[in-house]
């Protein structure tokens, strides 16, 4: 669809009896609705005013985005919906991906809806729940005993070698182009306010490149008529996107051996980082680094204050939020978004030392009552 200056709503997201992210057809990369090859819906997941948060840490608004509700329980699925329609539409019957985790079962599920062969690589120590998924989606699934960055490159030389159609961040240039529906529900949900600042956690960097064009896309289109800031979150530890903007333009990427509670975020070699940190240059926006403990104490906060369960990718987001507050970086009366990018379910190992503490009562009344005191 050309560029057109000050769009209404409905004249670009025209009625096609759905509600999920193909709504957005128009503004993705296809000539044509391409939904038909899975039953499974994307999107539209719930924009939350968490009104209790947002008075807890001083904010006028607190919006968060769960994205935690999508059919595998992450963002991803909007990019693997996007890769796996453009594979058919290609004549491709295989598709690949190398993942920390939830491209990979994002990927195996949406494949297995649309009939696809779904060969999976990832590290060895991906999360249990992450690899269930994986295989009861019914994946050839490559557990590797390596990094992340070391899986992707031999993923991309088998994959190669084998001709089968490629999801990998950043070589697939169809990715960010899904993910942009994560904001584009978010702004519409908002009908079209903006928030002062968007906050979401960097692995790769396609998540966070994905707001920044869904922005540049919506101001456009005149659907919007300034831009949030927008702040990339990533682990202190884990940080070669953040890294590598704070070293200045022309960026070159800082790779680094990383260690990070959010193993979705744990990337020491970025593939999307040239991109993520174009952007954002060009917005205005900037990074905040947090702390294993932080992330930690965030899904806490979620859960406890916002009823959500967010694997600790997700919460980082809040834990930069907090940490970007308490620097002043974000004044006390502004309004923000957070994206929660997965489903806490998904690893609950950061949690998991609740149940080893949670003690085992014996079936008597009294004794159980005494427990209660
Ligand atoms: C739950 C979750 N949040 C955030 C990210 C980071 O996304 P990206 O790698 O596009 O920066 C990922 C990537 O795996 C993820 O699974």
């Amino acid at each position: 669809m050309p560029r057109q200056k000050h769009c209404r709503p409905e004249d670009l997201f025209q009625a096609i009896g759905r509600r999920d992210m193909w709504r957005y057809w128009p503004l993705l990369p296809f000539k044509s609705v391409e939904a038909d090859f899975s039953p499974l819906e994307v999107g539209p997941s719930p924009t939350i005013s968490c009104d209790k948060l947002a008075k807890k840490l001083g904010i006028s608004r607190l919006f968060l985005k769960d994205d935690g509700r999508n059919p595998s329980a992450s963002l991803k699925d909007r990019a693997s919906n996007v890769a796996v329609a453009k594979a058919l539409e290609l004549g491709f019957s295989n598709i690949y991906c190398a993942s920390t985790g939830n491209a990979a079962s994002s990927l195996s599920c949406i494949s297995a809806a649309a009939g696809l062969n779904c060969y999976i690589f990832v590290p060895a120590a991906t999360p249990e729940a992450k690899l269930s998924q994986m295989l009861v989606f019914g994946s050839r699934v490559l557990r590797i005993d390596a990094s992340y960055d070391e899986v992707f490159d031999l993923s991309m030389s088998i994959g190669e070698e084998k001709g089968w159609y490629c999801r990998n961040s950043a070589i697939n240039p169809y990715l960010l182009e899904g993910k942009k529906t994560a904001t584009f529900e978010l702004f519409e949900a908002l009908n079209w306010n903006v928030p002062d600042y968007i906050l979401v956690s960097a692995g790769d960097g396609t998540i966070l490149s994905s707001v920044y064009k869904a922005i540049m896309d919506l101001l456009d289109y005149g659907l919007i008529s300034r831009s949030p800031v927008v702040l990339g979150v990533q682990g202190e530890n884990s940080s070669a996107i953040a890294d590598t903007y704070d070293s200045g333009f022309p960026f070159e990427p800082i790779d680094q051996t990383t260690q990070c509670v959010a193993d979705s975020i744990n990337v020491g070699k970025p593939r999307d980082v040239i991109k993520a940190c174009s952007y954002t240059k060009q917005n205005g926006g900037g990074f905040i680094r947090v702390s294993d403990d932080e992330i930690v104490a965030a899904i806490y906060t979620l859960a406890r204050t916002c009823g959500i369960f967010s694997e600790p990718a997700g919460a980082a987001a809040l834990a930069g939020l907090e940490k970007a507050l308490a620097d002043g970086i974000i004044g006390r009366k502004a309004s923000v978004a957070l994206l929660i990018t997965g489903n806490g379910l998904k690893d609950i190992r950061p949690v998991a030392a609740l149940c080893k503490e949670s003690k085992v009562l014996p079936p008597d009344e009294k004794l159980i009552k005494e427990e209660l005191k």
